[in-house]
């Protein structure tokens, strides 16, 4: 089944979906304050030729840089110095972070095909670690869903982040934690109050609408998965609809039973610096151990 990243059409609906729900761009403001931690426990000296290195994996459209740019204007604190670095495996959603590169921040940002479990295949990534942050946000890491596979990233973040100085930040949703009951059972409701209910007009493809089918739920051992019909609709002049695509993209990942990421992620070498806590996620930060 499909992943729900694998068309232009499917890569905005991510976008729309983060516009339609506002609370999942809460983590705005914990990766600000990433970015300043990490300009504060390494100053650099101006005369040398050292930059800070900041990566997304699993960017998507690229929402945490365009964020982090646009709190960044706002708040101050924009260096040349910071290489970002976008990491994701479609295609799709990468073409559209290029597209929507934050003017403030496009010449030091670099996005790159490529996957959360193929680290070392970076370029920059080769070599001694000189990660400053790595960030695997919106509950990402449950999509690593084939036994052993997060374990594999785990690893290789640790690999890759600055010692000491680095940090990692890996979020983990509630629907994807099974020691968060009461928050999983809200966020369901607060999702079934709105989606599938009209029709999405697109934004970028002209007379091109979505119409969304009712989600289906279902629960596999530690896999949970939301099924969700996609009809895409071009509307001409008169209002005629004539349907170009239909699709079901199985969303969904691997659940988290109580302290398992933890003990996977100490584990690789990764020590728990902190945790910070949102309407829908926690956050976890960790340094090189
Ligand atoms: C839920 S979206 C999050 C996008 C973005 N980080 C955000 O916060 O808006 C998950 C993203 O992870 C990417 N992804 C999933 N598995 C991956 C893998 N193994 N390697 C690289 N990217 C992956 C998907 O293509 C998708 O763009």
């Amino acid at each position: 089944m499909k992943d729900g990243y694998h068309s232009a059409y499917w890569a905005e609906l991510y976008d729309l979906g983060h516009d339609l729900f506002p609370w999942l761009n809460e983590d705005g403001n914990i990766f600000l304050g990433a970015y300043k931690d990490m300009r504060a426990r390494r100053p650099l000296e101006a005369c040398l030729e050292d930059k800070y290195i900041f990566v997304d994996i699993g960017c998507g459209t690229g929402r945490v840089f365009n964020q982090l740019a646009d709190n960044l204007v706002q708040t101050g604190g924009l260096s040349d110095r910071v290489q970002f670095i976008g990491l994701d495996y479609s295609a799709h959603m990468l073409k559209r972070a290029t597209a929507k590169m934050p003017k403030a921040l496009s010449h030091c940002i670099k996005y790159v095909q490529g996957s959360a479990t193929d680290l070392f295949a970076v370029e920059e990534f080769q070599g001694p670690p000189t990660v400053d942050v790595v960030t695997f946000a919106a509950g990402s890491i449950s999509m690593l869903m084939e036994p052993g596979q997060a374990e594999k990233f785990l690893v290789q973040a640790a690999g890759v982040l600055r010692p000491k100085k680095g940090r990692a930040l890996i979020s983990v949703r509630y629907v994807f934690d099974d020691s968060r009951q009461a928050e999983q059972a809200k966020m369901q409701e607060r999702m079934f109050e709105t989606s599938y209910s009209q029709d999405t007009p697109s934004s970028s493809f002209p007379g091109i609408l979505y119409r969304q089918g009712k989600e289906i739920y279902r629960r596999e051992g530690n896999l949970v998965f939301w099924d969700l019909p996609v009809q895409v609709i071009k509307v001409d002049a008169n209002g005629l609809e004539t349907v170009i695509d239909t699709d079901v993209a199985s969303m969904g990942g691997r659940v988290w039973k109580d302290g398992e990421l933890l003990l996977a992620a100490t584990t690789a070498g990764l020590e728990l610096v902190e945790t910070c806590s949102s309407s829908n996620e926690t956050m976890y930060v960790f340094k090189r151990g």
